[in-house]
């Protein structure tokens, strides 16, 4: 018999569960015979006691199977079904790029994203700055442009994970959020329910990151490699830095069109090219379509150089209803700002750090991003040419380029950004882009 007191019990008690007793609970959690209540009493018992890796898996499969799982094995492909997962940061418009790439080196990219998450941003709404762009697509339609494109970037198409949804929420209330164990179960199960041969996982260090410690994104790191494998899905993750923001924009169309200029070779941020490579060349071994991390490297220049990798992004776009012609011509449909101006710093020096939360909450002020859930956001909106670490900060040359709606809201912004970097008379040592795991 299970009662899921007797379950939240042994969990308070130190004790290991076993699979069943996971499955009965999610299956509660499920089908609501396990109350709000229970949940935050397990979420809290969790996060004193922890779970070995064993139940982590269990606890993962079990909200993975909670709604649809896509099975590709109809669908007849050519390559691997592979996606990348990020828990998210400032100017982190990976995506964008590393799908189309690595649909051009022959891999399937059936993914599932998100929206913008407190002060980070999200690939949904920057993909919904293009007209026309459906991000809410039916399955057949998303399976349709994975098939046709080799990457199809939506939001959830059916019932994904609806054991995680109600979980989360509450988590969320109940200040319980904070467990490597629940998080790691939480990210996987929407992602292993792509139906994925492999996965990258990109864990923010820093700032401008979700987790608060280097400690903390190792041990995340480790965790999701770990569990991701042992339930069948093959797993490497990358420790990125997240000091400063990753592009050279941040906000919505400035980021989609960064995204199209670093494709079609006009413009590349360094930063933003290494980070994408490492993770793309990661995903081309894991899938089996390189040999070895340098031989996917050169795979993936071959694809960004030959202009392969930009004409399968505008393929997607175009299979989900947004303009034949995007690449070509994004600066002709690409939402702009009333207002862009730059933004100067009184002082002199290096900018030697950057507060990456409080640039992500600028974009946030602008109406870039979402203060509660339901707020609609404006897409124009946005930082372009944002200083890096190590730039020569003077009165004279510009910060960055403010995208606003109205002098207000750029005034505001504007003290927030000024605010976020630290100028002095040294130039930084700059982090690693990637650490290595210890
Ligand atoms: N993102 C998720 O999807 N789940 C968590 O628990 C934390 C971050």
């Amino acid at each position: 018999m299970f009662l899921p007191q007797e379950v939240i019990r042994r969990k308070r008690q130190g004790e290991v569960l076993n699979d069943q007793d996971i499955r009965d609970f999610i299956a509660g959690v499920t089908n609501d015979t396990v109350s709000e209540g229970q949940i935050g009493a397990f979420a809290m018992a969790v996060y004193f006691q922890g779970m070995d890796i064993n139940e982590r898996i269990a606890l993962t499969c079990a909200m993975r199977d909670s709604g649809d799982v896509m099975d590709w094995s109809g669908d007849n492909l050519s390559g691997p079904i592979l996606d990348k997962h990020s828990t998210g940061g400032v100017g982190d418009v990976v995506s964008l790029m590393l799908g189309p790439m690595i649909a051009a080196c022959g891999g399937f990219v059936p993914m599932i994203s998100g929206r913008g998450l407190g002060h980070t941003g999200g690939t949904l709404d920057k993909l919904d700055s293009i007209p026309g762009y459906t991000t809410s697509a039916s399955e057949a339609l998303f399976r349709k442009v994975v098939k046709d494109a080799g990457v199809a970037i939506v939001g959830q198409t059916g019932e994904l994970a609806p054991a995680d949804k109600r979980i989360y929420g509450i988590r969320d209330v109940t200040a319980t959020v904070e467990s490597i164990g629940m998080i790691t179960a939480s990210i996987l199960s929407k992602k292993l329910a792509e139906g994925l041969d492999a996965l990258v996982m990109d864990v923010k260090v820093g700032s401008g990151a979700f987790m608060p410690t280097f400690e903390q994104s190792v041990e995340l790191a480790e965790s999701i490699v770990q569990v991701a494998n042992g339930a069948g899905v093959k797993t490497t993750a990358l420790l990125t830095d997240m000091n400063q923001c990753l592009a050279s924009s941040a906000g919505n169309a400035v980021e989609v069109r960064e995204a199209v200029r670093f494709l079609t070779s006009e413009y590349r941020n360094e930063r933003l090219l290494e980070i994408t490579m490492a993770q793309s060349a990661e995903l081309l071994v894991s899938g089996g379509l390189a040999e070895s991390l340098e031989q996917a490297r050169e795979k993936l220049l071959t694809v960004l150089d030959n202009g392969k990798a930009a004409e399968v992004f505008g393929r997607m776009v175009h299979g989900l209803g947004g303009p034949a012609d995007f690449v070509e011509k994004y600066d002709d449909y690409l939402p702009k700002a009333s207002i862009i101006k730059p933004v100067y710093l009184e002082a002199d020096g290096f900018a030697a750090a950057m507060n990456t939360r409080d640039v992500g909450l600028s974009v946030v002020q602008l109406g870039g991003g979402r203060k509660v859930s339901a707020d609609s956001i404006d897409y124009a909106v946005g930082i372009t040419e944002i200083c890096r670490l190590g730039d020569r900060i003077d009165p004279s040359r510009p910060i960055a380029i403010l995208h606003a709606s109205s002098e207000d809201s750029w005034d505001q912004a504007a003290a927030m950004l000024r605010n976020a970097i630290t100028v002095a008379d040294q130039s930084p040592e700059i982090n690693p882009m990637v650490y290595s795991l210890p």
